[in-house]
């Protein structure tokens, strides 16, 4: 709403508007509201109290999310014990000289003190300031920006992240992204939390930085290594993670459209299903557990600022939906997908030996999930061919892009599409019978190659199609193939962004051939170091690739052309941000789907 408003329109503006709420509430007063005498001018909430008082009383700080041209969600949590008011007030300056929306809501234990207001008749494109005041403290402010509408040919620029693993690591990322202050929106594709804690796999604590799980899992018998189990520990990672400034300062600046990848439930999940053991302890079956993952559904539904439905009576998968849709003006629409809640097993159990994909060992990843060989693994393939999106999913993505007038799509994709598959026929100490291409992980698209071919056919018409990515703690650039083996003209592309701060994706298969006996002995660890070279010389659909990365990606989008940069943090391990490293810049010209490196 802009500020040369005559208070006529401002009347019937502010008369239109309507508030949803999704946890009790005294209900939102509105200023204006009478048609009769003056204006109505609303008691604010007063300026924002101590930093210490904040920290008390609001330990995760406030969020937005969802944008829409008309709503957005508003999000905070109160450290109250019972049912405590909490006021909120909307304006659309910094200094809430002059508040629209004000309301009251009860905090409750049931939603863990997270509350979340859903104001629903705001003005497009529109920035708006929004804070919370409870037990006499009142938030810092919150800034936030409705959805262009669909004929509204503006400009849309956003940043898009995954993975902040919080153990031993640092956000700079989210400081470079504050420090530019140069997006409309961020949208979050995953491991917004990680499940464990010291997974010797790829976390360190530190400790300033390290994780407290209260219940959980062991996961080694020293009881060093825990994953979270029950709705308390889902929800104390959420807290725990919530409580880093930088990512509380990007939060409360830019509106968030989260998805979730496996991390917020259990590490390469699929269903109801975790793999932490990979297969070796049967009485957990293969650690299938509905109400585990009905807990960790129901902790990212109240400290996410998502804007769906959550049936909390209900279990997964009946209790959320979270693939959605979001349109940004005429240029853009967003596909945010689900990768985990409908996908099938990996197709190689880990509690097998398998000739065809290389896995001599039982009750491992490697060769299930890991390192598989592909001349096997793409014959069991195409015979089964799993499903990643599941049937329902699958027919509502493929009808929403192709029903799509926005210039450009893009997809909220979780895991990497794009072939990642390395060549070691000349790795001189490997046995004949492993000489020739492994694929680095199934989790992946990858595992699922038909359906993706499918998918990407049945969209490809629909043109401009840009596949936005997170998962592997890696920057790539991929112009993507209807057959990655016999590669012709391509049908998208897609970007993948380094974590915020997750351990990068060459220290984590060092890891993997430094634990493995077998690996180390066949003579792998130098091909670790090689592996940029490596895949780009296999891969010619991989346009730019660092397997050593942090950071997030950023997206200017106009009618014409995209910029899309990967902004580049150095190290994520030391307690002080020292700027970002630089970035590396793309532009795709509509209509192209090919990448020029700028
Ligand atoms: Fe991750």
């Amino acid at each position: 709403m802009s500020h040369g408003r005559s208070s006529l329109d401002r009347r019937e503006f502010l008369r239109l508007t309507a508030v949803t709420v999704a946890a009790g509430t005294i209900g939102p007063t509105f200023a204006g509201c009478d048609d009769g005498g003056d204006e109505e001018t609303l008691e604010g909430i007063g300026p924002a109290s101590s930093a210490a008082d904040i920290a008390r009383v609001f330990p995760q700080g406030v969020a937005s999310g969802d944008p829409k041209p008309n709503s957005v969600i508003l999000w905070t949590r109160v450290e109250l014990s019972g049912d405590a008011p909490v006021d909120y007030e909307i304006a659309t300056d910094q200094a809430f000289t002059d508040p629209i929306i004000v309301g009251s809501l009860t905090s409750s234990d049931d939603a863990d003190h997270t509350l979340r207001v859903k104001p629903t008749e705001l003005e497009p494109g529109t920035t708006y300031y929004y804070r919370f005041r409870a037990d006499g403290v009142t938030t810092e402010w919150g800034r936030t920006r409705t959805a262009p509408t669909a004929d509204d040919a503006a400009e849309v620029t956003f940043a898009f992240a995954s993975c902040q693993d919080f153990n031993g690591r640092y956000y700079h990322a989210w400081h470079a992204l504050v420090e530019r202050d140069d997006v409309d929106f961020v949208m979050f594709l995953g491991d917004y939390i990680y499940e464990t804690g010291n997974d010797p796999r790829f976390q360190d604590g530190t400790a300033e930085r390290k994780v407290d799980i209260p219940e959980g899992i062991s996961l080694d018998e020293e009881g060093i290594a825990k994953a979270a189990l029950t709705l308390g520990d889902y929800r104390s990672l959420y807290k725990q993670y919530g409580s880093d400034k930088d990512l509380q300062e990007a939060r409360r600046r830019f509106p968030f459209i989260n998805i979730w990848d496996d991390h917020e439930f259990a590490d390469d999940s699929w269903q109801d299903h975790s793999t932490h053991f990979n297969g070796a302890m049967h009485d957990q079956g293969d650690e299938k557990d509905t109400d585990r993952k009905t807990a960790s559904n129901r902790a990212f539904f109240e400290y996410q600022p998502i804007d769906v439905e959550h049936d909390k009576t209900k279990k997964y998968p009946d209790d959320i939906r979270i693939y959605r849709t979001l349109r940004f003006g005429k240029h853009v629409e967003l596909f945010m997908t689900d990768q985990r809640s409908y996908r099938d097993d990996h197709l190689i159990s880990e509690h097998e030996t398998n000739d065809d994909t290389g896995k001599v060992e039982m009750d491992t990843a490697l060769g299930s999930r890991q390192l598989l060989k592909k001349i096997g693994f793409d014959a069991l393939e195409a015979e089964a061919k799993p499903t990643l999106l599941g049937a329902d999913q699958k027919a509502w993505f493929i009808d929403k892009v192709n029903g799509s007038d926005a210039t450009w799509k893009f997809w909220g994709n979780e895991v990497m599409h794009g072939q990642l598959a390395i060549d070691l026929s000349d790795v001189e100490a490997l046995p004949e019978s492993f000489k020739g291409d492994f694929y680095l992980t199934v989790d992946q698209w990858d595992g699922f190659r038909s359906e993706r071919a499918e998918v990407l056919a049945a969209i490809k018409d629909a043109g401009n199609v840009v596949v936005l990515t997170g998962d592997l703690h890696a920057n790539y650039a991929n112009e993507l193939q209807l057959d990655f083996d016999a590669p012709g003209d391509p049908v998208a592309v897609e970007f993948v962004t380094a974590g915020i701060s997750s351990r990068s994706f060459e220290e984590i298969i060092g890891r993997i051939v430094e634990n493995s006996d077998l690996l180390s002995a066949l003579g792998l660890a130098p091909v670790v170091a090689e592996m940029d070279d490596r895949i780009r010389a296999r891969d010619p659909h991989v346009k730019y690739v660092k397997n050593k990365a942090y950071g997030l990606g950023w997206v200017k989008v106009s009618e014409g052309s995209l910029d899309v940069r990967f902004i580049e943090i150095d190290d994520v391990t030391t307690t002080t941000y020292s700027g970002s490293s630089g970035e590396v810049k793309f532009t795709v010209a509509s209509g192209s789907n090919r990448i020029e490196l700028a």
